[in-house]
């Protein structure tokens, strides 16, 4: 039997691009996003055979539809072997002014309940059958605070630490938890950023590397190799040094910012 992949967040960037170099590698995929007509249309566009996907409209923040997602991806194609969370959302925030707390709430909401909400209703039957792999979705960004993009560098951090934990947790069980930390990925994503995005990556690119990683079992890989060295180089830099560099760097867009 062909290996089952779900992937959320698959209507665009990563996520697409992760849905077509597994679909190329011959998997079974369960394609989630809000927009699933989007999905629809990028499938329809590709060589894709109907036969090999599914398609399935959630919200990563809603718990509930998660799970019902999830009941009916395992009635209809059984329970993957691969579940990708990779939904997210990237804005920047202002603390002091107040709509930007809702504009936090929902990040979190999305890009770490969002998670759970994703590995949550597969986690029994994978251990029951004694395999399978969970891959969240973290970011360089979740090593550090970025200023003006607390919200998101604060979820991706929560990413990280959640997925350790639930590797530690899964460890008995045949279930393996992978970590992948993106640099920076040319996806809608980042197209508004103002700033310098060193060693940019395509998708493609991204995606061929996170197969493989995630084939391998990897438990933690920052993707591409240079921002992994970046990321070590963030992790002993003194916060003196840390702040002095990124001083007057442009900020994280907000959602009310006009594009620049
Ligand atoms: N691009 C980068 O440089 C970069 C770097 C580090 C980490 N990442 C992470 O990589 C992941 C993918 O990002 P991307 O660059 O591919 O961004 P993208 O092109 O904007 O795609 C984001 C995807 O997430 C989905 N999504 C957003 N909110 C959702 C929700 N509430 N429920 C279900 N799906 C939702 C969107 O689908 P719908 O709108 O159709 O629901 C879309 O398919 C994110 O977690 C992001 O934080 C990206």
């Amino acid at each position: 039997m062909k290996q089952l992949v779900l992937i959320t967040g698959a209507s665009s960037g990563l996520g697409q691009a992760m849905a077509l170099h597994y679909a190329h590698m011959g998997a079974r995929l369960a394609l989630v996003a809000r927009r699933s007509d989007v999905v629809k249309t990028w499938l329809n566009a590709s060589e894709i055979g109907a036969d090999s996907y599914e398609i399935y409209s959630a919200d990563v923040a809603n718990v509930d539809g998660m799970a019902a997602m999830a009941l009916a991806c395992m009635a209809r194609q059984g329970v993957p072997d691969v579940v990708i969370a990779n939904a997210g959302i990237s804005v920047g925030v202002d603390t002091s002014v107040r709509t930007d707390l809702d504009v936090m709430a929902h990040i979190f909401a999305t890009n770490v309940l969002g998670v759970a909400a994703t590995f949550g209703p597969f986690i029994a039957p994978m251990a029951a059958r004694g395999s399978g792999t969970l891959v969240g979705i973290g970011s360089v960004a979740g090593i550090r605070g970025l200023p003006g993009h607390g919200a998101y560098c604060a979820s991706k951090s929560a990413v990280i630490s959640y997925c350790e934990s639930l590797r530690g947790e899964l460890r008995a069980s045949g279930v393996k938890v992978v970590t992948l930390c993106p640099g920076y990925i040319a996806t809608p994503l980042t197209q508004n950023n103002s700033y310098r995005m060193p060693f940019l990556m395509q998708p493609e690119q991204f995606a061929a590397q996170a197969t493989r990683a995630i084939e391998v079992g990897d438990s933690y890989r920052v993707i591409p190799w240079q921002m992994g060295l970046v990321a070590k180089l963030l992790r002993v830099l003194p916060n003196a040094l840390f702040d002095r560099l990124l001083a007057g760097r442009p900020r994280k867009p907000r959602a009310t910012d006009p594009l620049s």
